[in-house]
């Protein structure tokens, strides 16, 4: 952790600040090790410190990792004890997340604090794209309980249960094995549902003939997973086959091309020409995938539009998908993490089409 203090003091020059207060819930965590989403952490060159309220100090004092003092801000809140160090260590220039500041809050700032207010884009964040081992270790695990709960969910899709039963089962699933929550609600989209891509479970029930797709993931130990399988109830009809196929196929090419150097937008455009070649231009509308990691979504990503470039280390979630308006729709999207020469897949459910 204090190597963590040192590297974002390291970045103080480019920040052209002094000082930086952070207040990224998940940046706190990051940095701190403090794991709640109440407080602020301000580090300056000799000195840090997590402010939070009386009702998080044990938890905060036994949390911190390194030279980071806890201080409770119950009394004067944030903005006038932010201000009262900033003097004390003679700051003249204080960074902060413009992505997280919001303008009341910047306003209370700017009248308490002396120091001329720097907002910096995610310098912090980007701290976090490339995962310790000992972060590999939970991500796996996380995508693991995933793989568990698909597994246990696969005997209950029948006709008749509905898409919220479904969504219901698979986080009881989840926690069953050792997750904390839920990475995001489960989507459970079935039948003419499945091709919204983040359709919300409903009271829907499952029936013969179905696509059925399940994106869900977990939290284990603050990390957090992210799966898709789309599974036909029943057998397949020919269209619903070539369309599953094609999903598969885009996923295993854009898998392949999957290495540190490459950019976002080439690995999203392997996937997307092959949805396209097969006829199916158009029906392919979000990107590839994104990091994931505290937050299940993080940067980069792998979309259109990315430019940056994927290094080792990197988690990235692959999925592909197809979506026809009243027809119905296919997702599949596994969790890898980039390795010096490809990638580790840490999700091992079959991705066949599996019929039920
Ligand atoms: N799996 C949900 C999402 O990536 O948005
Ligand atoms: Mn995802």
């Amino acid at each position: 952790m204090s190597d963590l203090l040192k590297r974002v003091r390291d970045m103080f020059p480019v920040m052209k600040a002094d000082a930086v207060l952070v207040s990224d819930p998940y940046n706190i965590r990051y940095v701190s090790g403090y794991t709640n989403d109440t407080g602020v952490l301000l580090i300056t060159k000799e000195a840090a410190y997590l402010l939070t309220d009386f009702r998080f100090l044990f938890q905060a004092k036994k949390e911190v990792k390194g030279l980071i003092q806890v201080v409770d801000m119950t009394a004067s809140g944030y903005p006038l004890l932010v201000a009262e160090l900033c003097k004390t260590h003679q700051i003249g220039r204080l960074a902060f997340e413009k992505e997280q500041m919001t303008y009341r809050e910047f306003e209370e700032y700017s009248n308490a604090v002396k120091a001329e207010l720097v907002p910096i884009p995610n310098y912090i964040s980007e701290l976090r794209w490339i995962k310790t081992p000992e972060e590999l270790e939970k991500l796996r695990m996380a995508e693991h309980i995933g793989d568990i709960a698909f597994s246990e969910i696969l005997p209950f899709l029948k006709p008749g249960v509905t898409e919220l039963e479904i969504a219901a089962r698979l986080t009881y699933s989840m926690q069953c094995h050792g997750a904390s929550a839920n990475s995001f609600p489960p989507i459970v989209a079935s039948g003419i549902n499945s091709s919204m891509p983040h359709a919300m479970p409903s009271e829907k029930k499952l029936e013969n003939g179905d696509f059925v797709t399940m994106d869900f993931g977990c939290i284990y130990q603050g990390y957090c997973s992210d799966m898709t399988r789309t599974v036909v109830l029943g057998t397949a009809s020919p269209k619903q086959r070539e369309v599953y196929e094609t999903v598969y196929r885009a996923q295993t090419e854009a898998l392949a091309a999957l290495r540190p150097g490459k950019k976002g937008k080439e690995i999203d455009a392997v996937a997307r020409n092959i949805i396209a070649e097969a006829g199916y231009d158009g029906c392919f509308g979000h990107g590839l995938g994104h990091s994931v990691g505290l937050e299940i979504h993080e940067d980069p990503n792998c979309n259109a539009r990315e430019e940056r470039v994927l290094q080792a280390g990197m988690i990235m979630t692959v999925e592909p998908g197809i979506y026809i308006d009243g027809f119905g729709g296919v997702r599949i999207e596994d969790m890898v993490v980039l390795t010096a020469d490809g990638y580790e897949n840490l999700a091992f459910s079959e991705k066949k089409l599996i019929e039920l």
